[in-house]
């Protein structure tokens, strides 16, 4: 599918919400669980995208693209800030590189009808190719999802780090931190 990568626009904040907080809960559907029993969870998961997005509007933090389809989003990924969960595996991997160099790949998502035709491939070339220009040295990322794991898998290999059964009654937490 043709789309174009582009830088996140302000003014379009609320259409990338929207398309994140529907592949979120498409998501958990394609994994099995059980909407009502992981309100919780979901919901928590839609607020820190919230809240993401919101820091991006006040202080253009974390760093956003988004693929679209003529005017639609259909897809995004976003670098910021590492978060404890990298932090842990740094420690578990007895690593003592300055953080300030790792960042993190976060809000990896793209319009479930459409998943698997190459975007979110297109858009981690792009975001890798912006970030070979930044200093950072190493990116990280972390996933729950079954079909995230597959992708990053594809893309990284083996996880670097599994903490096993983080999330209670949903499974593993993946991983990786690799060179720019
Ligand atoms: C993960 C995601 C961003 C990948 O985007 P995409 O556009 O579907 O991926 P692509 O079409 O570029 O796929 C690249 C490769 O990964 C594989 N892949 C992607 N998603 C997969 C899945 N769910 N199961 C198995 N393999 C998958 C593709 O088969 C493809 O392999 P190939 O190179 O051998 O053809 C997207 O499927 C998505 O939004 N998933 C739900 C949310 C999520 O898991 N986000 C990432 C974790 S933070």
């Amino acid at each position: 599918m043709e789309v174009k990568i582009e830088e996140l626009k302000k003014t379009e904040i609320d259409k990338a919400l929207k398309l994140i907080s529907e592949v979120i809960v498409d998501n958990f559907k394609l994994d099995g669980v059980d909407l009502v029993k992981f309100k919780k969870e979901i919901d928590s998961g839609l607020e820190l995208q919230r809240q993401r997005l919101l820091n991006f509007s006040a202080k253009n933090l974390p760093y956003f693209l988004v693929a679209k389809n003529k005017e639609e989003i259909v897809g995004t990924i976003a670098y910021g800030p590492i978060d404890d969960l990298i932090k842990s595996a740094l420690k578990k991997m007895e690593k003592s590189e300055d953080k300030r160099l790792i960042t993190e790949l976060i809000s990896v998502y793209v319009k479930t009808s459409i998943q698997g035709k190459g975007i979110g491939s297109q858009l981690l070339s792009e975001m890798m190719r912006l970030l070979k220009k930044t200093e950072y040295k190493y990116v990280s990322l972390s996933t729950g999802y079954i079909g995230g794991k597959k992708f990053w898998e594809k893309k990284f290999g083996k996880p670097t780090v599994v903490f096993e059964k983080y999330f209670p009654d949903y499974g593993d937490c993946w991983i990786w931190i690799k060179k720019v």
